[in-house]
């Protein structure tokens, strides 16, 4: 198990580049079975989640070569239902192989994915969905086993807008016969990237982005190359570490309207985040002031409200700011986890239920500390960055699962970390 040791305290300055979105890429992968034929993905990261993704669709027939930055998958010989378990419990968000598998193969058996860190994270909305499109779903044992043999086209409403229900649907449609309009659908940048993936192999969805999708099933699919959305929280946590350390950075490849609400926030406590009018049009600059102001109240939302996936991110943020900030993490039910380990470091902050009042302190101290999950992990690295002295970060595999060298990227602009 690998740590960081942060060394705090320094300033960041320079240039970084944000790679491909991860939470595009998993559905995007799935979507590659829908095709018999070769897709390329361009600006492809190497991060936990995804190489667990490439392993799944390798179990089940798919040739993958990678040659740099691009991914090249060969669909021609998918062969297989069964999604090993080892894989799914690897990774919770292969749930989304589920449509893609039926609308290929016409049935799957995948393990009930479970809880995780963040919360307990059902999949009722999925199956709830997939039941509509007239899939035959036999829940026993702990397993899913799906018979899809006449998907038909339906009017589905959602509860609630979760993002992987929405994928899910949306795979599984694809190949049903006639029209599925998706209601209350989650409008996510990433499900737009799924909408345009699944379109440049020839499908017809459209209205991806506002909360009803419509789906027109079709009978086969062509080759595609295509180039994934830049990941807006990598992108979210880069100015998160310049707003900490009270630093200048430019960050490159950057979708401006995918990051309003962050940038929101970050212009509240003080910092100037303008369009960077360099040779790169989708990139930004952010200045930071010495001391950053606290934000009266943040309440995690859907797209387009502050993710859930930058909470923990901003909470470090506010931990110096001067004030009381108050946040409340709206979706996910145990998304605290980072707090204790905050407060390790001095940062003054309550909890209770789904709200916390963090009271800025002047100085966080280095501390020992331990990741316990993705997002959570990554406050805590930019936590280290500002404080004094020594923090090591343990359990760092959390944070691989989404982060492409994050040591290596912030030791380019300036910042003492390395990997032990
Ligand atoms: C995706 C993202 C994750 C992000 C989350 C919310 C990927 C791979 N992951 O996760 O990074 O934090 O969106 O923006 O894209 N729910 C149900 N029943 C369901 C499905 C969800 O009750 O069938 C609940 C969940 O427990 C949670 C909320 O809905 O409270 C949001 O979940 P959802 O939007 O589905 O998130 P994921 O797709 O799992």
């Amino acid at each position: 198990m690998g740590k960081f040791r942060i060394r705090g305290g320094r300033r960041l300055e320079g240039d970084i580049r944000v790679i491909g979105a991860k939470n595009a890429i998993l559905p995007i992968l799935a979507a590659v079975i829908l095709t018999r034929k070769t897709v390329v993905l361009y600006d492809f990261p190497r991060l936990a989640d995804v190489e667990n993704m490439l392993l799944i669709l390798q179990s089940i027939g798919c040739q993958v070569k990678r040659e740099g930055t691009t991914l090249i998958v060969d669909p021609s010989n998918v062969n297989s239902w069964v999604i090993p378990d080892r894989h799914v419990k690897e990774i919770r968000s292969s749930i989304v192989m589920l449509g893609a598998v039926l609308a290929r193969m016409k049935k799957a058996k995948i393990t009930y994915p479970g809880g995780c860190e963040i919360g307990q994270r059902p999949i009722n909305l999925h199956l709830h969905g997939l039941r509509q499109l007239g899939v035959i779903i036999d829940e026993s044992h702990g397993y899913l086993e799906c018979e899809a043999a006449n998907m038909v086209g339906a009017d589905i409403h959602l509860d609630y807008p979760s993002v992987g229900a929405t994928e899910n649907i949306m795979l599984a449609a694809t190949c049903a016969k006639g029209r599925t309009i998706i209601r209350n659908a989650a409008k996510e940048p990433e499900i737009i990237d799924l909408q345009n993936f699944i379109n440049s192999m020839g499908g017809k969805v459209h209205g991806a982005g506002s909360n009803t999708i419509i789906i027109d099933g079709v009978d086969s699919f062509h080759e595609t190359e295509y180039t994934v959305i830049p990941d807006r929280i990598v992108a979210g946590t880069y100015l998160m570490a310049a707003a900490i350390t009270g630093s200048e950075l430019v960050v490159h490849n950057v979708n401006l309207e995918h990051i309003q609400s962050i940038v929101t926030k970050l212009r509240e406590s003080g910092c100037m985040i303008t369009p960077y009018k360099g040779t790169d049009a989708g990139a930004v600059k952010i200045k930071a002031p010495q001391r950053l102001w606290a934000i009266e109240h943040t309440k995690t939302y859907p797209y387009p409200g502050f993710p859930t996936d930058m909470q923990a991110l901003l909470m470090s943020v506010l931990t110096v700011a001067k004030g009381t900030s108050i946040i409340t993490e709206n979706i996910f039910e145990n998304r605290f986890k980072h707090v204790p380990e905050l407060i390790r470091m001095g940062a003054n902050i309550r909890t209770e239920g789904k709200i916390a009042v963090i009271q800025g302190v002047p100085v966080l101290k280095g501390a020992e500390v331990s990741a316990s999950d993705l997002r959570g992990g990554a406050a805590l690295v930019i936590a280290g960055l500002k404080a004094e002295g020594e923090t090591i970060v343990d359990n760092i595999h959390h944070i691989e699962r989404g982060y492409e060298n994050l040591d290596l990227c912030l030791r380019s602009i300036g910042a003492d970390i390395e990997r032990i």
